[in-house]
């Protein structure tokens, strides 16, 4: 006999787990960097400050920070150093800022930065757009902060952009990332997050990627992946890289974020409904869902609309 009730119970995601797939994985939290980067309106250090504490009161243990780039370019992040300084966070959280050459590792390491990022691009345009050179270019700016980082005992993550597709070059070759991917490898990175900057790829793109990568010889564990939500296939593409061994996935709190460079891109993947997804698929990440969409429903009060994320107003809407 079927129970009925009136009661609405809180939903869950029922975890269904699939042979194969980890019992764990590190969520990587963009929302403080990518999220804010490109925002009309430029939040207070100490809003940004709240922001990362309260990810990390949700259970978030690896969180981008900020970026020590050119504060002409990207005004929204000029307090980097401000922030770095106001912020307390538990030494055992992953805390990483974006630095793109060496004046960034300079004003970075003098902030107290703890693990870096570079960033480099699959395609020339946009070397042009986003950092004002070619894909070489890029590639030696960047040097300079992994010997920096490494000469301080600190880790780098490179990220690689438009590694799908470009909106001014269109489709982006497999062979053209591995390359780049092996010459970051050489240069001594600890990890390279495979950015869909513009949200193009689908799930057979992200396993032909991944299989040109493991074909040179770079292993899972040494790679993550940052999809951008703008087509609505981020989750079926972290499912693709999920049932591929990567066990790192980008996303941004709310679905917040988008590089101001980057021609028709929208929001990260949000953090909220990747987690959703991982926690249906009994994965662990760490992360209280409740405490962390509370903490995006107040950001989305700070911004002054609401942010895209499906699993939030879910959520919301079954709370009140
Ligand atoms: P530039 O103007 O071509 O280069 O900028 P420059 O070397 O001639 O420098 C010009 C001025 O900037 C000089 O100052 C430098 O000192 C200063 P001035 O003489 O005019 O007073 N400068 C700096 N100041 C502070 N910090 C620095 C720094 N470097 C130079 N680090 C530059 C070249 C790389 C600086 C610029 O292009 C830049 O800052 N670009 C960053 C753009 C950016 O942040 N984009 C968003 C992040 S990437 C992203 O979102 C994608 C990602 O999410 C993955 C994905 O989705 O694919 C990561
Ligand atoms: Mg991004």
């Amino acid at each position: 006999m079927s129970p009925h009730t009136d009661t609405v119970r809180r939903p869950a995601p029922y975890a269904h787990p699939r042979p194969g797939l980890p019992a764990a994985v590190q969520v990587y939290e963009v929302g403080p960097r990518d999220g804010l980067q490109a925002e009309a309106a430029v939040v207070p250090t100490a809003v940004k400050a709240d922001f990362c504490r309260r990810l990390v009161a949700a259970g978030v243990t690896a969180v981008e920070l900020t970026s020590f780039v050119s504060p002409k370019w990207v005004p929204q992040l000029a307090d980097a150093g401000e922030l770095l300084a106001e912020l307390d966070l538990p030494g055992d959280i992953r805390r990483v800022v974006l630095a793109p050459n060496r004046r960034g590792l300079d004003r970075a390491l003098a902030a107290g930065a703890t693990e870096l990022a570079v960033f480099v691009s699959a395609t020339e345009t946009f070397a042009g757009k986003n950092l004002g050179t070619t894909v070489d270019g890029a590639l030696e700016s960047a040097r300079p902060v992994v010997d920096g980082a490494a000469a301080h005992g600190l880790a780098t993550r490179a990220y690689i952009s438009m590694c799908f597709g470009d909106p001014w070059e269109g489709a982006v070759g497999t062979a053209t990332v591995a390359d780049l991917a092996e010459r970051l490898i050489e240069m001594g990175v600890n990890s390279i997050s495979l950015g869909d900057t513009i949200g193009v790829a689908t799930p057979g793109h992200v396993h032909d990627l991944l299989d040109a990568l493991f074909a040179r010889g770079i292993r899972p564990e040494t790679l993550a992946v940052h999809f951008h939500d703008t087509y609505g296939q981020a989750l079926a593409n972290v499912y693709a890289a999920l049932t591929a061994g990567i066990t790192e996935f980008d996303s941004a709190a709310g679905g917040l974020g988008r590089c101001p460079y980057a021609a028709g891109a929208t929001g990260n993947l949000a953090t909220e409904d990747l987690v959703w997804m991982l926690h249906g698929l009994g994965i662990a990440t760490g992360i209280d869902l409740d405490a962390l969409a509370a903490t995006s429903r107040w950001m989305s009060t700070v911004l002054g609309r609401p942010g895209p994320s499906r699993v939030v107003r879910a959520l919301a809407a079954s709370t009140s």
